[in-house]
């Protein structure tokens, strides 16, 4: 295919294996890049390293309804499957897998995947069910799919984390990629939901980059407080007046527990409203130790 035909666009999971069929029969390597759609240039990212290290690429499409919660943004969450499928074109990506509700979650559905310690804290604490929901499609996707690669964005860290200790714990046959965050020009991190923000609001949200850009000078500097370095930071993100902070965290990049003092890598990992958008951003905090 050229790289300006869009992708081969499949509803049913009998469409996705039967064409997949053929693929695996020539002994093509399989990537996958699951998404929400609302494709940005972090997605791009993800589906242009499978396009490098795979034969076939292929995205999901589907707004996942079990990793929202009641109050959260499901009905508004922003759908544009054609101009995705136009990105998905640019891109070169051979298939797109774009199923319904119906077929994802069948009548009577009633399996769901429970990931431990590490779903719990920071977006598990917040979202409660949120990343049932998520290993429970990840999961649905790994099995429809077959990929022999799967690759997600380190924006969402703990999701990454979530998916590769259910890999592990669940021996699925796939290995996972997880790809830096693509920021803007200016820093933000691109993100589906930043489409919500008003200009003013788009503006504001840098305090988040900002926040963590000082975390990372601080514990350059020798800094190795984890509360000193989170009250600096929760100095920056309240200068956005309408700012709601859900949490500011520095933690085990690992296992996710709070450290006490910096002495290795840390997570430093945010949750915070903006104009009513949750934006969430990280950056792994290194010096030499
Ligand atoms: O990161 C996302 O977009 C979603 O959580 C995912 C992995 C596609 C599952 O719905």
């Amino acid at each position: 295919m050229t790289d300006s035909s869009r992708p081969k666009v499949v509803t049913t999971v009998a469409e996705l294996r039967d064409t997949l069929a053929s693929v695996r029969r020539a002994g093509g390597k399989i990537g996958l890049v699951p998404t929400m759609g609302a494709l940005h240039e972090g997605h791009l990212s993800l589906v242009r390293r499978a396009k490098a290290e795979c034969d076939y690429t292929v995205v999901s499409i589907y707004v996942n309804p079990s990793q929202f919660g009641p109050q959260e943004d499901l009905g508004s969450y922003p759908r544009t499957l054609e101009a995705d499928l136009d990105a998905l074109a640019g891109c070169g990506v051979e298939l797109a897998f774009v199923p319904v509700d119906q077929e994802v979650y069948g009548q009577g559905h009633a399996t769901w995947v429970e990931v431990g310690s590490v779903a719990e804290p920071l977006e598990g604490q917040c979202r409660p069910g949120h990343f049932c929901g998520v290993a429970t499609i990840v999961l649905k996707l790994f099995n429809m799919v077959g990929a022999e690669v799967a690759y997600f964005g380190q924006k969402d860290y703990q999701q990454a984390l979530v998916i590769r200790r259910m890999v592990e714990d669940l021996d699925l046959p796939i290995e996972l990629r997880v790809c830096p965050i693509v920021r803007e020009a200016d820093g933000l991190a691109m993100s589906s939901r930043n489409a919500y923000l008003s200009l003013g609001g788009r503006q504001r949200a840098l305090v988040l980059y900002r926040s963590l850009q000082l975390a990372s000078e601080l514990v350059r500097q020798g800094q190795r407080d984890p509360r000193t370095i989170a009250e600096r930071m929760r100095a920056v993100i309240t200068t956005a007046e309408d700012a709601r902070i859900d949490y500011i965290a520095l933690v085990d990049p690992d296992t996710l527990e709070p450290v006490g003092r910096i002495t290795s890598p840390t997570l430093a990992a945010l949750a915070v409203r903006i104009e009513n958008t949750r934006l969430i951003d990280n950056c792994l905090l290194n010096a030499e130790f």
